[in-house]
């Protein structure tokens, strides 16, 4: 197999890095990573439970190792956690090594869907107010990524077609 970039993809908690990543790898044949399910074999405890046991700090540590280790890889769809491209460690190899696509929704839609979630505890104690401002924080990082996709308006498989069609031009 010719030797190609990862495809990296990243956005807030809600994008559907997850489920589109799965797809978009079934698509290639190539293998997908979920970052935050590796995060979960490697220590045994769901995020959530890491986040309670141990503190965001410690999971910080955990995700940029993991991260540091499977992003030196190729041909691989990799999630990433919503917090992983702001660590400027993971970012700088992400960019070194990977093509990095960003999937950009309006706050709106990423706030109704991550309310809806059990599993995010970075912002279970957040009101609207405050991920609105997380999202504006982050999303001035996340446009250092390679490809922006604007989501809104497009089915999972339009987005899906989208990076294919950038990642097989390269
Ligand atoms: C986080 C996002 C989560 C997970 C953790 C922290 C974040 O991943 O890594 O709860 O900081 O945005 P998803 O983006 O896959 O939900």
């Amino acid at each position: 197999m010719k030797s190609k970039k990862n495809i990296v993809l990243i956005g807030m908690m809600g994008s559907g890095k997850s489920s589109i990543g799965r797809i978009l790898s079934k698509e290639l044949n190539i293998d997908f990573l979920d970052i935050d399910q590796k995060i979960e074999e490697s220590e045994n405890l769901s995020i959530s439970d890491i986040f309670k046991k141990y503190g965001e700090n410690y999971f910080r540590k955990i995700e940029e190792k993991i991260c540091l280790k499977h992003l030196k890889t190729e041909n691989n769809v990799i999630s990433l956690g919503g917090g992983g491209f702001i660590n400027l460690s993971i970012r700088k190899l992400c960019k070194k090594t990977c093509l990095t696509f960003w999937l950009n929704w309006k706050n709106e839609t990423i706030i109704n869907r991550i309310f809806k979630s059990k599993k995010r505890p970075l912002v279970t104690k957040l009101t609207k107010d405050q991920i609105n401002n997380l999202i504006k924080e982050r999303s001035k990082i996340y446009e250092l990524s390679d490809y922006k996709i604007n989501c809104d308006k497009l089915d999972k498989h339009k987005i899906i077609n989208k990076i294919l069609k950038i990642y097989e031009n390269k």
